[in-house]
């Protein structure tokens, strides 16, 4: 395994940020896997120190990947609705990159992270057409993949149904703050995923987030939902590997310049 297969992944999310080394030329773990809470407030600095932590207890100091909750454009945060308002504006990636000490820090969406994951080393692997990653956690976040290539900064998690961004009825915190039934929940989703298929075409749903292990009690309400539909392989690992891979693919890039 040369320095370069082996790159820390971050998924930071509205309730965790988790990470480990993850080998990236086949999408598993090189490390044990660390997870702490997200502070509360969830400002930069907190969420950097917490960072920080993870590198340490990892014994990190190489190139890092960082999913983000939100949307990333050319390293800076324009909106991250499940995280403080502080983030807007932030340049993530320079941030980054000064207080943690690190060579490289790449950063994108947790959720094309994710999705990435996915179409290099699970569900999504080798299919063809519209492929469509959802992750339902604290946030919807979307992936739109055409033939294997990923449309990024797809923010379908804020379609409105019934008149409210969706987001408020089929993501997993909507139903743990409601106390809802797998049923009364699944006809949400169903209700979600139908609406994104009908708009988009999508050929392929795969379903991430941690709730996508408990496939079996709510893909059963999925009625309305015509085409394929299929819980991620990777489950909640996709994000810290597809992380990886943001960065995997700036040491690349850069390579590719020289
Ligand atoms: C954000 C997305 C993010 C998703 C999952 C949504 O609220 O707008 O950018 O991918 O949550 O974290």
């Amino acid at each position: 395994m040369s320095a370069n297969d082996r790159i820390m992944g971050v998924d930071v999310g509205g309730t965790g940020v988790k990470a480990a080394i993850v080998d990236v030329r086949n999408g598993t773990l090189a490390s044990e896997w660390a997870k702490l809470d997200t502070p509360q407030p969830s400002t930069p600095d907190a969420v950097t120190g917490v960072i920080q932590q993870l590198m340490k207890q990892l014994k990190w100091n190489g190139p890092i990947g960082v999913g983000f909750p939100g949307l990333v454009k050319g390293g800076s945060v324009r909106r991250a609705p499940n995280l403080d308002p502080s983030w807007i504006g932030v340049d993530l990636v320079n941030t980054f990159q000064k207080e943690l000490g690190v060579p490289l820090v790449a950063a994108g969406n947790d959720a094309d992270a994710a999705g990435m994951a996915e179409i290099r080393f699970g569900a999504g692997k080798g299919i063809k057409g519209n492929v469509m990653m959802v992750t339902l956690g604290t946030g919807i976040g979307t992936a739109v993949f055409l033939n294997g290539q990923l449309v990024p900064d797809t923010e379908l998690g804020h379609i409105e149904l019934r008149g409210k961004d969706a987001e408020r009825s089929a993501a997993n915190s909507a139903k743990e703050r409601k106390g809802w039934s797998w049923k009364k929940w699944g006809k949400n989703v169903n209700r979600y995923l139908s609406t994104l298929e009908f708009l988009m075409g999508v050929d392929l749903f795969i379903i991430g987030g941690g709730v996508s292990k408990k496939a079996d009690k709510f893909f059963p309400h999925l009625k309305d939902v015509t085409c394929k539909v299929v819980p991620a392989t990777m489950g909640n690992q996709a994000g810290v590997v597809g992380a990886a891979l943001f960065a995997l693919d700036a040491l690349d890039g850069a390579k590719k310049k020289r």
